[in-house]
């Protein structure tokens, strides 16, 4: 079964609209990156195929559910088990140290206080940050901050990761540390991400780029096949 499925979707503001026809299949553990400039959607995109946004038309569907049509308690709960998210300026929880950051999604979920304990130190190990899981965030420096985000995100083992240019505020060896995470884990996990960057070295690690166009979404490797055709 896919993982993620967009059918026919539109997201109009106003007079304008940003998303037109977007169809997208996502399979399990499938990474894609998603291009476009700035105000072009993908921010608009990523959070329709979230649940945190609905289209005007066409339908989204996680694992065979319709969000489009779910009540919002069952989103909210769809969002807690099946959906992780980083976001471009980490979101960590200031008062919660690194080890309950990564716990918190199991906490929320009620698994034992144990169970959360041992997978949050076990995605911490992963990170790198085994050292640091009573770190405050404000003692983590930026690259270290976002791995914790990543752990935290991994944590209720969900089905899709939902990343909003995870390495827009990262130096460039910060950025490939946590984008070589990003492909481990998810090879690891059998995670799939969705993930929106401007960075050519994010599109190396994912099997698909796809770009938004005036509204439209394009596939890199659809377009290479046409142009090999002529
Ligand atoms: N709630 C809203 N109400 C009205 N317009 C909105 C709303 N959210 C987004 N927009 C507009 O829709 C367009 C797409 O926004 P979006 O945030 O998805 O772009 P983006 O591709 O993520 O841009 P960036 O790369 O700068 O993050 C923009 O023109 C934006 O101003
Ligand atoms: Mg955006």
């Amino acid at each position: 079964m896919r993982v993620l499925e967009t059918e026919g979707l539109f997201k109009r503001y106003g007079d304008r609209t940003v998303l037109q026809r977007i169809t997208l299949r996502v399979g399990k553990g499938e990474r894609l990156a998603l291009l476009g400039p700035s105000g072009c959607g993908k921010t608009t995109l990523l959070n329709i195929l979230g649940g945190l946004d609905r289209p005007d038309s066409g339908s989204v569907k996680l694992e065979g559910e319709d969000l489009s049509r779910a009540t919002p308690e069952r989103v909210a709960e769809l969002r807690r088990m099946r959906i992780g998210t980083i976001f471009q300026f980490f979101h960590l929880i200031p008062h919660l140290t690194a080890l309950e950051n990564v716990m918190l999604p199991l906490q929320l979920l009620n698994r034992k206080p144990m169970e959360a304990r041992r997978r949050a130190e076990d995605l911490l190990l992963a990170v790198g940050l085994m050292d640091r899981i009573f770190a405050w965030p404000h003692q983590l420096s930026s690259g270290e901050m976002q791995r914790v985000a990543v752990a935290r995100a991994l944590s209720a083992r969900p089905a899709v990761l939902l990343a909003d240019e995870p390495t827009g505020n990262l130096d460039r060896k910060s950025g490939e540390a946590v984008l070589g995470l990003l492909q481990d884990l998810t090879d690891k996990e059998g995670t799939a991400l969705v993930m929106v960057t401007h960075s050519e070295a994010a599109t190396k690690v994912c099997h698909r780029v796809l770009r938004l166009e005036d509204g439209y979404l394009v596939d890199d490797a659809l377009k290479a096949q046409v142009a090999g055709r002529k």
